[in-house]
């Protein structure tokens, strides 16, 4: 192999520019010449490929969002734009592609390697932690961290005004996050996709640890909770309490911002996996971090089987909000 090209899709991750800086300098100290790929699969159907070197991926390890920029695209999942996409890659010798993304990328990688002849490894990042085969995907640390900066300030004013708020996490259908910052965050309720939301219960038990002698209470909505977002689970808990309370609303400021060390350090070592994975010759797999050892999980698994949440974390959060 002597051509890869690398491209960010979906969702921009903290610790994706780490991840291409590694991708790159680790590909050219293997031997290889590296491209990149602006705008995800869009770049490939516009032909939107640059050369990179060492010198252009200088100064980036610290930086949020992706120097390549991202996007999802419509036109990758239909049979002509597979095609126009593997001509492409064919017609500029690109042998080898590193998508680094969550579930949608990989699915559009697969799409495209089942059609073509390009080796494709994935690289998980996306701020939701969503992805099977890794402990934890580039990204997760620094929304966590961020949100969890933000929680703490939001300490301060509840417990001084003595009034419940709802702050809302990102995480569409999963609750990495909000079981994450719940428990560092010191929470009194987490509300997640993943279980039924009591309205009746959670007003209860506010009401109680009001009653308690608590001075504020904290609750972290997942924006996929079946109950609806901060806003709506706030109102209904107000018909039930009458109480006073706040919404806060982190959305998109966990997406960006400095990579923390950990997704740094993990962004450059699946990089490096990743080039690794396809000089060996392995195709159309995504390269994690399991317990402290890389591995490599077929791409297919990684949306089709379900990573789990941490069931003893969930029973922390009841008997540390005491
Ligand atoms: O997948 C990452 C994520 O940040 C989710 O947590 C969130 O639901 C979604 O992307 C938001 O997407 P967009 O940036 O398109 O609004």
């Amino acid at each position: 192999m002597k051509k890869i090209g690398v491209l960010t899709s979906g969702g921009d991750a903290p610790g994706m520019n780490a991840c291409i800086r590694a991708i790159v300098r680790y590909g050219i100290s293997r031997k290889l010449e590296v491209v990149g790929i602006r705008g995800g699969y869009r770049g490939i159907l516009a032909k939107d490929i640059v050369k990179l070197g060492s010198r252009s991926v200088a100064n980036i390890i610290h930086r949020g969002g992706t120097i390549l920029e991202t996007a999802r695209c419509d036109e990758m999942k239909t049979e002509q734009g597979i095609r126009k996409a593997n001509e492409t890659l064919q017609s500029e010798g690109i042998e080898g592609l590193i998508t680094i993304g969550g579930d949608g990328t990989f699915r559009g990688a697969v799409a495209l390697a089942e059609a073509g002849d390009v080796k494709l490894i994935g690289v998980p990042g996306t701020i939701d932690n969503d992805v099977y085969g890794t402990d934890y995907t580039i990204g997760f640390d620094t929304a966590i961290n961020t949100a969890l900066g933000a929680i703490d300030k939001i300490r301060d004013t509840a417990g001084s005004l003595q009034r419940p708020f709802f702050v809302e996490v990102m995480g569409k259908t999963r609750g990495f996050i909000a079981l994450e910052v719940g428990i560092a965050g010191g929470a009194e309720e987490i509300l997640i996709p993943e279980l039924p939301t009591k309205i009746e219960q959670l007003s209860l038990d506010i009401s109680r640890s009001f009653k308690k002698g608590k001075k504020s209470s904290i609750v972290i909505v997942a924006e996929g909770d079946d109950a609806g977002g901060a806003f709506s689970i706030a109102q209904q808990v107000w018909e039930r309490l009458g109480l006073e309370y706040r919404i806060c609303v982190l959305g998109h400021v966990q997406r960006g911002g400095c990579p923390t060390a950990r997704d740094r350090v993990l962004a450059s070592k699946l990089g490096a996996a990743a080039v690794d994975a396809l000089l060996e010759g392995k195709a159309g797999y995504m390269v994690g971090e399991f317990k402290g050892d890389i591995t490599l999980t077929a791409l297919r698994e990684t949306w089709e089987k379900r990573k789990d949440l941490d069931s003893n974390s969930l029973r922390l959060i009841k008997a540390l909000s005491g």
